[in-house]
């Protein structure tokens, strides 16, 4: 019998910890209708603003006229098409890497890959601030998990110092975190990883199509694409698709596909997000000014708000984190921002630390400079309200 939930429900709400649906009518663009508002869109992973492009819905359809809707069965049995070969070859493309292969989530994607390559009586070094895909992932695996302190290459060093076992090392860490917007320390992770002769897994969900010359991601921004020994990362975001991917080596990706319960006892992609993610994966390396005006548009936008008085951590990219603090004033100020007609949320614990509650700005490319200076406004508006 399900014991009566409404106590626990109801210590959320005490808390301000209690999160409640919202339909969000996107007509395409940046403008959203939520219930019955209309909204400057300021939380969406659309980063390029590709989900809505033409090209992606285009190659969606065609797929689903050739296949049907459903991927009718996990990729080993009969699920495995030519939509998802192709998907594969240009991830693996814009990656850099040997071979790519497609999951149902990003969050799939980093449970297969890491308890794939990990078991117990092996250690993961895992940053303090990882997505929880991440943080799940380590713990299925049963390797022993140490966890170092966000970006701090020299705990991370002394941890492997200290813990020298006989079995596997792997180091994992997002490339852009999804919450402060910071970029790990690519280049002093892959010297550590040689050093200490341990994997490096990267998951690039936030920086794909984003970062880098060629919108490869982190590993591209660093130049370092050949130093990295696995990448995972989801269509879902910069991408403007759906689906998740690792990347890396012919090796990597046959015995991840052996291996990967998340690859192996679940239904594959559906071949219309394989689709749309190759006519993204085409618009990246053809219209590079999606990402250059993104990544410029956040760095004029993060010193307007610094100069207001905002505290953006460190972010280095188009997530821009405006840490409040309190749950209930994070709470309070994204009410007050959607009366205005920004659409954001509050993000609280446990998806942040304890008093580290904020509001998450996220950019998308087709943000105009009006829309930008309409949310500076409000926000320093909301500010002076809320003496925060
Ligand atoms: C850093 C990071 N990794 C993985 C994921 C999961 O990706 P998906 O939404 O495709 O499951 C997310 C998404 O929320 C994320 O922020």
């Amino acid at each position: 019998m399900l014991p009566d939930l409404n106590p626990e429900l109801t210590e959320l709400g005490n808390r301000n910890l209690l999160r409640r649906l919202r339909c969000v009518d996107r007509t395409g663009g940046t403008i959203v209708s939520v219930e019955g508002r209309e909204c400057v869109l300021f939380c969406s992973n659309d980063y390029l603003s590709l989900a809505t492009h033409p090209k992606l819905g285009k190659a969606a359809s065609v797929a689903i006229d050739t296949y049907g809707a459903s991927s009718v069965a996990s990729a080993l049995i009969c699920g495995h098409t030519a939509a998802h070969e192709q998907a594969h070859e240009h991830i693996a493309d814009l990656l850099g890497t040997e071979g790519a292969l497609s999951f149902p989530t990003g969050y799939a994607a980093n449970l297969g890959a890491v308890t794939a390559l990990v078991e117990k009586g092996d250690t993961v070094y895992s940053d303090a601030l990882n997505h929880r895909s991440l943080i799940d992932a380590c713990r299925l695996s049963r390797a022993d998990v140490q966890v170092y302190r966000h970006g701090d290459v020299t705990h991370l060093a002394d941890l492997l110092s200290r813990t020298q076992g006989t079995g596997r090392r792997m180091i994992v860490t997002d490339g852009v975190f999804s919450m402060d917007g910071d970029l790990a320390p690519l280049p002093d992770l892959v010297d550590l990883a040689d050093r200490s002769e341990a994997i490096l897994l990267v998951d690039d969900a936030h920086a794909t199509g984003v970062f880098g010359p060629t919108g490869g991601g982190t590993p591209d921004h660093f130049g370092l694409a050949s130093r990295v020994d696995v990448i995972t990362t989801s269509a879902s975001k910069g991408l403007g698709s759906f689906g998740g991917y690792i990347a890396g080596s012919r090796s990597l990706v046959d015995l991840i596909l052996n291996k990967a319960a998340t690859y192996i006892f679940t239904s594959a992609l559906p071949p219309q997000s394989c689709a749309s993610t190759v006519a993204a994966v085409n618009l990246v390396r053809d219209e590079p000014w999606r990402r250059e005006r993104l990544l410029a548009t956040a760095v004029t936008l993060k010193s307007r708000l610094r100069a207001e008085g905002f505290e953006t951590l460190d972010s280095g990219s188009q997530i821009i984190p405006l840490v409040i603090g309190d749950p209930a004033h994070t709470v309070d100020a994204a009410e007050r921002l959607f009366e205005r007609g920004i659409f954001l949320l509050g993000i609280r614990p446990p998806t942040v630390p304890q008093g580290l509650s904020r509001l998450r700005l996220s950019l998308m490319t087709d943000h105009t400079d009006e829309q930008i200076d309409q949310t500076v406004g409000a926000l320093v508006e909301v500010k002076q309200e809320l003496e925060i």
